[in-house]
C-alpha cells in the first residue's frame, strides 16, 4: 500500500482541535455503535470481543470515541466503561441525545427537556463520568435524513446543562445548515455529525462552511452503515493501490476536508486495524477525481 508521507508522519490522519476547546483528537477515531447486539439492541454475542476492539483502538492511539446511551440501550456505554475506565488522559468520548429505544427495539424521538436531562444522567452513570466532553443533540428528522424545524428548545436545554457543568461542549447531529445557524445563535457548536460518504454527498457545501469556521464535521455511515458501500470504481481504485475498498473510502474522507473526523464502526479487531491503516493511504488528485465520479453516478441513477 502506498503511503502519504505528510499524513503518514501525522499518525491516524493528524490532529484536530475542537474550536474553542482544549480537546485535541486524532482525525481517525472510532464509532462504538456496532458493539451492541444485532440491530444495535441488547448485548453483543461476544462481549469480550467488544472490549478487545475498544482496547485495541485506544492502544493504537485512537482518542476519539463516538457513542450514545441509546445504543443497546446502555450496553455500548457500559462496554466502553468496562473496557477503558479509568479513562486515559486525552480520550474524548462524544455522545448524543435525542432518542430512546423501547422494548420493541424501535428508535423513538426523546427530545423534551426532561428526556434530554435524563439522557445526560444516563450517559454520566453508564460511562462513569462526572461531565461529558461533547454531547450532540441528534435531531430525529425523518427516516430519509434531516428535516427542517426549530431545534432551539433542545439546544437551549443543552446550553443550560453545560452551564451546570454536566456537559463541556455541544454538537449537533442529523441537522440542516439552517438548524446549525439557529443553534449557533444560542451557543457554541463544536461539531456536526451527519450522514455523508463517497456515495452520499448532500453535505458538501455544509462541510466547506464548517471548515471555514473551524468546526468539525463527523460523517456517520462513513462506510455506508447498514448498506456497506459498493462500487466498481471503488474496487478498481483499491485494487490498483493494493488496499481494501473500505480503506479507500475512509482515505477519501480524510482527503476531502481537514475538518472531517472519522468514526468508522466495527465489531472486529481485524476491520479496526484495516480502518486505522487507511490514514496512511495517499490518493493522488487523479484518483480523487475518479472517486468523485461515484457520487455523480449515484445521483444520476436515482434520477
Ligand atoms: N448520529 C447518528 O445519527 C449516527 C447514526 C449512525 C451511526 N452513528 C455513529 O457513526 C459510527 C459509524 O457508523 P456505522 O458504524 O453505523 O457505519 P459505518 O462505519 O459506515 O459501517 C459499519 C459497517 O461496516 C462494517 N465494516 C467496518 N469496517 C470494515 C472493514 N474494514 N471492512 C469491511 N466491513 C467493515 C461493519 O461491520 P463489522 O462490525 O463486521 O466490521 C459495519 O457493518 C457509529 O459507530 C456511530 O457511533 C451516528
Amino acid at each position: 500500500m502506498k503511503t502519504n508521507n505528510t499524513l503518514g508522519e501525522a499518525t491516524l490522519g493528524g490532529q484536530f482541535t475542537f474550536p474553542g476547546t482544549s480537546l485535541t483528537v486524532q482525525r481517525m477515531g472510532y464509532g462504538a455503535m456496532q458493539l451492541a447486539g444485532p440491530g444495535v439492541f441488547g448485548r453483543p454475542k461476544d462481549p469480550e470481543a467488544a472490549v478487545a476492539v475498544l482496547r485495541e483502538a485506544v492502544s493504537a492511539g485512537v482518542n476519539h470515541i463516538d457513542t450514545a446511551d441509546f445504543y443497546g440501550p446502555h450496553v455500548t456505554n457500559q462496554i466502553i466503561r468496562q473496557a477503558l475506565h479509568p479513562y486515559p488522559a486525552g480520550l474524548v468520548i462524544v455522545t448524543k441525545l435525542g432518542a430512546i429505544r423501547p422494548a420493541d427495539g424501535s428508535w423513538q424521538p426523546a427530545s423534551s427537556p426532561r428526556d434530554l436531562t435524563a439522557g445526560v444522567h444516563d450517559n454520566l452513570r453508564n460511562l462513569g463520568l462526572d461531565a461529558l466532553d461533547i454531547v450532540n443533540y441528534r435531531a430525529m428528522g425523518s427516516i430519509h435524513g434531516t428535516k427542517e424545524g426549530s431545534i432551539a428548545e433542545q439546544v437551549t436545554v443543552l446550553a443550560n446543562l453545560k452551564r451546570q457543568g454536566l456537559i463541556r461542549h455541544i454538537g449537533l447531529s442529523n441537522v440542516t445548515p439552517t438548524q446549525v445557524a439557529e443553534a449557533q445563535a444560542i451557543t457554541d457548536i463544536v461539531c456536526v455529525q451527519n450522514n455523508y460518504n463517497l456515495a452520499n454527498r448532500g453535505d458538501d457545501a455544509l462541510i466547506d462552511e464548517l471548515a471555514r469556521q473551524g468546526i468539525a464535521y463527523v460523517p456517520f455511515f462513513p462506510l455506508g452503515g447498514f448498506t456497506p458501500l459498493q462500487s466498481s470504481t471503488l474496487t478498481a481504485v483499491a485494487d490498483r493501490l493494493g488496499a481494501k475498498p473500505m480503506q479507500v473510502a475512509l482515505a477519501w474522507l480524510l482527503h476531502r476536508s481537514p475538518n472531517i473526523l472519522l468514526i468508522p464502526g466495527t465489531s472486529s479487531v481485524a476491520h479496526l486495524r484495516e480502518n486505522l491503516a487507511a490514514a496512511e493511504l495517499t490518493l493522488s488528485p487523479e484518483t480523487l477525481a475518479e472517486l468523485d465520479e461515484i457520487a455523480a453516478a449515484t445521483v444520476a441513477v436515482k434520477h
